[in-house]
C-alpha cells in the first residue's frame, strides 16, 4: 500500500470519528439576514461566513435568509421590497421551518439588523433568542455617504431622492432605504411618515407586544464599526441619535427618549444585563474572519 492510499483512509477515519465526538454538542440554529447590496450566498461574504460558522461548529444548522425566489432579486429586494413585506416573507418561512421550530439565534448585517428586530418584534413564530447586530441602523441614518459599492449613478439617485422626498409616500413605498431614513431637523415628519422605523421604535404610539417580545431576548448586542463611511450617523449601530433639531450632536442611546421612557423596553434589557455594546475598527462591515469568531461565534452562538 503506497502512502497516499494509506493517508486516505486513516485521515478519513480521523475524520469521521472526530465529527462523531464534536457531534454531541446540539448548537441553538442560527439564522443570518444580509445587508443592502448583498445577499444570501456569494461566496466572498455571508455564504462564506455561513460555511465557516458551520465549520467552527459542526452540526450546526445555519440559515441565510434569501428574500425571493433567487439571487437577483434577492439583491434586488434589498433596494425595492418594502420592510414590511420583507419581514413577513421571513416569517413565513420561519414559520414552515420546523428545524427553527424550538428557536434561534439571529445575527444581522447592516440593513438585516433592523429588519431581524422588525421580526422578533412583529412574528410571533420566530423565537429568537439572541440578536446580535452588525453596523445596524436601529435609529435609521440620515445622510448615505458611501452607498456600499453602488454605481456612483444609482447611488447619486438614490441620495437626492432621499434628502427631498424621503417622506413622500411614493418613495416610502417604493425605496427601502427611505424606510428608515430619520431626519433630525424633522422629527415629526419621521415619527408620522416613516412606514417602517418609526413603527418598530414605538415613537408615535406604543405597541407592548412590540416592548414585550423584545424583552423576551435573553441578549441583544450590537457591534459598531467605529471607522463607518456608510453609516450617518455611527452611534445609530448602538440605537444613538442625532439630539433632535439638529445634525451634529450625537446622542448615546441611554440619554435618549426612547430609552428614558422605556418605549421599546431595552432600559429593561440594559438593566437585566442583555444588552451589550461591541465596537470594532474598521469601515462598514469591514470584520475579519478571526474577530467574527472569537466575539460573535464564541461569545454568542456556541451553546
Ligand atoms: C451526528 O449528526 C448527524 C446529523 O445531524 C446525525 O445523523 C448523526 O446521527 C450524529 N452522530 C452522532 C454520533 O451523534
Ligand atoms: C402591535 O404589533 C402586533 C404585531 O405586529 C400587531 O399584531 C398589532 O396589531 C399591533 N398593535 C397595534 C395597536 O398597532
Ligand atoms: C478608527 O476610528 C478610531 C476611533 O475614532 C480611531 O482611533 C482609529 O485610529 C481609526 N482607525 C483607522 C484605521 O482609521
Amino acid at each position: 500500500m503506497n502512502k497516499g492510499a494509506f493517508c486516505f483512509i486513516a485521515c478519513l477515519w480521523v475524520t469521521v470519528s472526530s465529527a462523531a465526538t464534536e457531534n454531541d454538542t446540539v448548537y441553538t440554529p442560527v439564522v443570518l439576514w444580509h445587508g443592502m447590496g448583498d445577499t444570501c450566498c456569494y461566496p466572498f461574504s455571508i455564504g462564506g461566513l455561513k460555511s465557516n460558522i458551520e465549520k467552527a461548529l459542526p452540526g450546526i444548522y445555519v440559515v441565510s435568509l434569501k428574500i425571493g425566489k433567487n439571487i437577483v432579486q434577492d439583491l434586488e429586494n434589498g433596494y425595492f421590497m418594502h420592510p414590511n413585506k420583507q419581514v413577513e416573507f421571513v416569517c413565513d418561512q420561519i414559520k414552515a421551518n420546523s428545524l427553527l421550530a424550538e428557536g434561534f439565534n439571529a445575527v444581522g448585517f447592516s440593513q438585516g439588523s433592523q429588519f431581524l428586530r422588525a421580526l422578533v418584534q412583529r412574528c410571533p413564530e420566530a423565537k429568537m433568542k439572541k440578536l446580535i447586530t452588525l453596523g445596524g441602523q436601529h435609529q435609521g441614518v440620515y445622510g448615505l455617504p458611501d452607498c456600499a459599492g453602488l454605481n456612483s449613478n444609482t447611488c447619486d439617485y438614490i441620495r437626492r431622492m432621499l434628502n427631498h422626498a424621503a417622506y413622500y409616500g411614493f418613495v416610502q413605498n417604493n425605496l427601502v432605504q427611505a424606510t428608515y431614513w430619520h431626519d433630525p431637523l424633522n422629527e415629526d415628519m419621521y415619527k408620522k411618515y416613516s412606514t417602517f422605523l418609526s413603527d418598530i421604535n414605538n415613537e408615535l404610539s406604543i405597541n407592548d407586544t412590540y416592548r414585550e417580545r423584545l424583552i423576551n431576548l435573553d441578549k441583544f448586542a450590537m457591534v459598531k464599526f467605529l471607522n463607518d463611511t456608510v453609516v450617518q450617523p455611527v452611534e445609530s449601530e448602538w440605537f444613538g441619535f442625532y439630539e433632535p433639531g439638529q445634525a451634529k450632536i450625537v446622542m448615546d442611546l441611554r440619554s435618549s427618549a426612547i430609552y428614558e421612557q422605556d418605549r421599546l423596553g431595552l432600559k429593561q434589557l440594559d438593566e437585566q444585563g442583555k444588552l451589550d455594546f461591541i465596537e470594532v475598527e474598521g469601515d462598514h462591515l469591514q470584520f475579519s474572519w478571526p474577530w467574527f469568531k472569537k466575539n460573535i461565534v464564541d461569545t454568542y452562538l456556541s451553546d
